[in-house]
Parts: C-alpha cells; sequence; structure tokens
C-alpha cells in the first residue's frame, strides 16, 4: 500500500530535520554517541579497547599514542596519517557497531557528523556552517573548484608551485566553463624566498578578468610557506575597486598548515580554505575539509548531492531551504563513518595538546633539522630556514644522488623514513612533526652527513 507522508511527518519519522544519509537508512533516531572518561568515543554496550594514559603536555607521551614502528625515525608520518590512540579507539567503537548493527549504529549519523563538524569549527575558529566535509584534500579542490561560477574567458591564477591536485582540478573546471589557467613562479630559488617578492608577482599576474587565485599554503615540491595573509590583502584591494560579480575569489589548498601552523582560515584572509585532516592532523584517514568564507558562498554551488535534512526536504515537497555551505557542500552518499565520526577525536586530540604547542613543536625540529642540515657539506637545504616562510617539510638535496635513492638507502642503512617529492623537480622531503623526537631529528642530521 503506498502511503502519502507530508514534509513535517517524513522528518520527523526519519530524523532529517538536520539529517543525512544514516537516519534515512535507518527511519529512526537512536542512543547519541557517548564519549569514555579518556575522551574516546563509545556506543552503548560496547566496550573500547584501553588507551594508554595520555599526558599532553609531555612529548613522549604524545609520541607514545601512536602506534608507529619507534625503531624508525618517521620523517613522512604527515604524507598520510597514522591514528594516535583515541582516534583508534573510535574508530573501532563505531566499526564494531557499524559491523554489529548497521541500522542501529547510524540512527545518531546526524549528530556524529555534526559533532565532528563542530569539533572541526572550534579547531579552525570558525562557524560550523561554514565547513563542509570531505574525503580529502582532492576531493575537495575538484568539488571547490568545480562548484565556482566561472564564466567563458575568465581566467585563474595560480603557481606553477602547486600540487597535482591543484592544478587537475583547475585544467578540469576551465575545459568545463571556458575560464583559462596561469601558472607563474612566485620565487626562483625557494631557499631565498622573500615575502615582498612573493606578493609582488601574484599581484602582477592579475588581470582584469581574474576571477580566482588557486594556491597552496605549504608547498609540497619545496617546503616554502606562503605569506597567505599578505596575498590576501593584496588581492582584497584589487577587489575593492570591482563589482561583485568581478571579485576575485582565493582558494587555499591548506593541508600542509593545517595541524601544523595555527593560524584561523579567517585570520589567513583566503575565501575557500581546502584539507585533508589525514596528514599533519592525525584524523582519520580518508578524511578532509572545505571551509568557505560566508562572503563567498553566492559564487560557489553544489556538485554532489548531499543527504542533508534540508535538501532532501527541498526534494521531499518542492520546499526552498537556502543553501547552507557545510551541508550543502558536503557529498552525501553513504561514507566510511567510523572514520568521519572519529574525525572529532582528532580534533580534541590536538586542543588537548593545544595547538599553538604543535605549532611551536614542529617549528622547533623543522629549524633543529635545517640548521643541521646547514652545516652539511654535501646537502643543500631548499627550504627557507625562515620560520615566517616554512613550516614542518624540509626539502634538501644531496649532492650527486637521486632522491628515490636516498629514500631508500635512509631506510635501509639508517632507519629513517623519508621521501622525495612527487615533482618534476624531486628533492628529498622529511618532515619532523608530534611523532618524532628530537634525538631521531639529530640521527637523520647524521645520516645524511655520511651519505656519499
Ligand atoms: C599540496 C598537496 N595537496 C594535496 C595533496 C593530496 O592530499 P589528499 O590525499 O588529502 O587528497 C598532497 C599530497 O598528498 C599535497 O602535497
Amino acid at each position: 500500500m503506498e502511503t502519502s507522508l507530508n514534509r513535517r511527518t517524513f522528518l520527523a519519522r526519519t530524523g532529517l530535520a538536520t539529517a543525512g544519509a544514516g537516519a534515512l537508512a535507518a527511519g529512526i533516531t537512536g542512543v547519541a554517541g557517548c564519549r569514555t572518561d579518556d575522551g574516546a568515543a563509545a556506543q552503548p554496550g560496547t566496550s573500547p579497547p584501553q588507551v594508554s594514559p595520555f599526558d599532553p603536555n609531555d612529548w613522549a607521551s604524545v609520541r607514545a599514542q601512536f602506534d608507529l614502528d619507534t625503531q624508525l625515525g618517521q620523517f613522512a608520518a604527515f604524507v598520510l596519517a597514522s591514528h594516535p590512540a583515541p582516534v583508534r579507539a573510535a574508530i573501532a567503537v563505531y566499526r564494531d557497531s557499524l559491523d554489529r548493527d548497521t541500522v542501529a549504529a547510524t540512527a545518531d549519523e546526524v549528530q556524529l557528523e555534526d559533532a565532528a563538524r563542530g569539533a572541526a569549527a572550534e579547531y579552525l575558529e570558525v562557524a560550523a556552517e561554514e565547513i563542509a566535509l570531505t574525503d580529502s584534500t582532492t576531493m575537495g579542490l575538484g568539488l571547490t573548484y568545480h562548484g565556482l561560477r566561472l564564466r567563458p574567458g575568465d581566467h585563474i591564477l595560480t603557481s606553477t608551485h602547486d600540487f597535482y591536485a591543484t592544478h587537475e582540478a583547475l585544467r578540469l573546471a576551465a575545459a568545463r566553463t571556458g575560464a583559462t589557467v596561469q601558472r607563474i613562479p612566485l620565487y626562483d630559488d625557494p631557499a631565498s624566498a622573500a615575502v615582498d617578492q612573493i606578493v609582488a608577482r601574484v599581484r602582477a599576474g592579475i588581470r582584469p578578468a581574474t576571477r580566482l587565485v588557486a594556491l597552496t599554503w605549504v608547498h609540497s615540491s619545496t617546503g616554502v610557506k606562503l605569506p597567505v595573509r599578505q596575498i590576501a590583502d593584496a588581492i582584497g584591494e584589487v577587489n575593492r575597486s570591482r563589482s561583485e560579480a568581478d571579485q576575485i575569489r582565493f582558494g587555499l589548498d591548506a593541508v600542509h598548515g593545517l595541524g601544523a601552523d595555527p593560524t584561523s582560515p579567517a585570520a589567513l584572509g583566503c575565501d575557500m580554505f581546502v584539507s585533508g585532516t589525514h596528514k599533519w592532523l592525525f584524523g582519520p584517514r580518508g578524511t578532509g575539509l572545505v571551509w568557505a568564507r560566508r562572503d563567498a558562498w553566492d559564487s560557489l554551488a553544489a556538485i554532489i548531492p548531499t543527504f542533508s535534512g534540508p535538501s532532501f526536504g527541498n526534494w521531499f515537497d518542492g520546499g526552498s531551504a537556502p543553501f547552507v555551505f557545510g551541508l550543502d557542500g558536503t557529498p552525501g552518499g553513504f561514507h566510511s563513518f567510523e572514520h568521519r565520526w572519529a574525525l572529532t577525536d582528532a580534533f580534541e586530540f590536538h586542543l588537548a595538546i593545544g595547538k599553538d604547542r604543535v605549532a611551536a613543536r614542529t617549528q622547533e625540529l623543522a629549524t633543529r633539522l635545517k640548521d643541521g642540515i646547514a652545516g652539511l657539506p654535501n646537502v643543500r637545504l631548499v627550504t627557507p630556514r625562515d620560520p615566517a616562510l616554512s613550516a614542518g617539510i624540509v626539502c634538501c638535496d644531496v649532492a650527486g644522488r637521486d632522491p628515490l635513492e636516498v629514500v631508500a638507502q635512509l631506510r635501509s642503512d639508517h632507519r629513517v623514513v623519508a621521501s622525495a617529492t612527487p615533482y618534476q623537480t624531486s628533492y628529498l622531503r622529511l618532515g619532523p612533526s608530534i611523532v618524532t623526537s628530537p634525538e631521531q631529528v639529530d640521527a637523520a642530521v647524521r645520516a645524511l652527513a655520511s651519505l656519499q
């Protein structure tokens, strides 16, 4: 028998007042997930795995939260996160509950997703409705640059230093809209990059037709951290004399800044801040976010149907709930929910240590590494030594050696895990972080000194 439901009954029955996929599938709302004394998420009737005592003021204790191989100096942990204990525990609880009874486990999907968005908002010091949840930086860049309302002939300015994901997202967006993309170098020698020069080059690259400046906060190609605030101010200056329709939007791949530099996206001054949360934040693998300044919402459209309650409501009875970036920009469909929900625990882990302390520790270790490398005759430092122009990534060049070969030798002969930058000009890359000790930094410097 066919039943006719009105909007209110439908939303009430499915819990979709602000709801998404889980509540829709469940048709009921259940008991919200709860937190154990140590902060790990738990579901009723589930015993969370034991989490070792955690003293956020003790770096050894912070490192002990990770299951990383302690025989290795972990200088590539930022590439793809290892989960700290509270995140592992939360994932285990959610995974087990999903495996036991998917319907019951997803009954609180809306609240759990809202909690993740709320934790991200607290961490980033912005409003929760400005944050869309994604699976990665790459997904966020694709959604953002395809969502931007570009017209044929519009000009997109980016740099030669950006990663494949930005360049490809822009190429695809331009092919679809008829916009053009221009890549410019912002510095010639990364080691001597300078704020004024970078800002002047961005400013000189802006044309009357420019509608998007798409850059990366910390270049994974060189370790250079851009002076984002100053670039935003220069763009703002141009925008002041432009009509609303001709405003330039400033998009940022922020993945190597988030979790390494405490500056909030609003303070940075960009319009769209796109990041994975599975690198320096050490959040669940396969998670990410996009923050969009409220003023920029009008220039952004959703690309993938969201499963938000208001959107479902619009579909259900032709309503016209307004566009809310955080909901409408979050792709719908079922997700690896155990990872998405455990994002809350990743933000809480960092906040327990303190954003500023994490950033200061990352900088302290990176500076120690750079100082060590600067004294080596066989290794050239590529990343600037100035902390204002660098974060946790340290790139260098070992004389006469292929970076990939050096990566292999560092691991096999010295128990140092490094990476090589995946760019046309490739460098050896080490990223000290909260999982690395000062002694491991010194050992890495000694290992580099011994390379022929
Ligand atoms: C600058 C930059 N952006 C994006 C990515 C890809 O991030 P994700 O795996 O979150 O898509 C990388 C490297 O993995 C990167 O170096």
